[in-house]
């Protein structure tokens, strides 16, 4: 398996305080800094868009490499994945993660409601970030079959391939709750079928629940709560690390 990534989630971060925040955990050791963006409709709560996103880049070295340190690893939990990937890529998004499930809602409406211009479908999502200049994600909420994702990553066609699978070990919405071991077979047959690719665990990571997400096969490591909210940040961090590449 590829090695870890430890990608803490700002959404546990003094929000006054966010470009501190972030260079902060850089130096405390962290790889990625990973960036919730909720809307309030494809998940019930909202964080912050793009403007916020710019203001925090100029605190975070920009990665001189794909997956280098410092990058931002935005966790698009938006019902239109499309509208925000060019304001996301002028903000300083590395790495652009949307949800499968919002890529298919909006195909599957035929409604006039969903504008034309924003509809779209994992494979059409995938090329449009890879066009913009950025790495793709995608990421699936605990309800859904991993299944749905080979199709995505058997594609011959690399610009339709995206650099990274995001299984939701929470409800998408907010920090702080309950790691769901049960969704460890979804990794388990995504590291038997892709031995290379990153594979991110999202909620309620942390110290306890670590060993099972990297025995499953998970490398990119996300901890909101459990690095925030600890009294030496870097100590986690490097635990996390430790589960993974050991
Ligand atoms: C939840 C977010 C997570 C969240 C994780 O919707 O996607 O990134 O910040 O927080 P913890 O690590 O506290 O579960
Ligand atoms: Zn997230």
């Amino acid at each position: 398996a590829p090695k870890a990534f430890i990608a803490p989630s700002i959404l546990s971060a003094d929000f006054s305080k966010l470009g501190k925040e972030c260079s902060d955990t850089i130096e405390r050791g962290a790889d990625w800094l990973h960036i919730d963006i909720m809307d309030g409709h494809f998940v019930p709560n909202i964080t912050f868009g793009h403007p916020v996103v710019t203001k925090i880049r100029p605190h975070v070295g920009r990665p001189k490499e794909a997956n280098g340190k410092g990058t931002f690893d935005c966790h698009m939990m938006v019902s239109e994945p499309k509208v925000w990937v060019k304001e996301f890529q002028k903000a300083g998004c590395d790495l652009y993660c949307f949800h499968y499930e919002a890529a298919i809602d909006s195909t599957a409406a035929e409604s006039a409601e969903v504008k034309s211009d924003k509809k779209t479908n994992p494979k059409e999502m995938i090329k449009y970030i890879h066009d913009n200049g950025m790495r793709a994600g995608i990421a699936i909420k605990p309800g859904t079959d991993v299944d749905v994702l080979y199709d995505i990553f058997d594609n011959s066609n690399k610009e339709e391939v995206p650099e990274m699978a995001l299984v939701m070990t929470v409800e998408p919405g907010f920090g702080g709750q309950k790691f769901m071991a049960e969704m460890m077979p979804k990794v388990q047959a995504l590291r038997k079928r892709y031995p290379e690719l990153n594979i991110e665990v999202d909620g309620g990571l942390s110290e306890k629940t670590i060993d099972t997400a990297a025995d499953a096969g998970a490398n990119v490591i996300v901890a909101g709560s459990a690095v925030f909210g600890a009294s030496d940040p870097s100590q986690v961090i490097a635990k996390l690390r430790e589960a993974v590449d050991s």
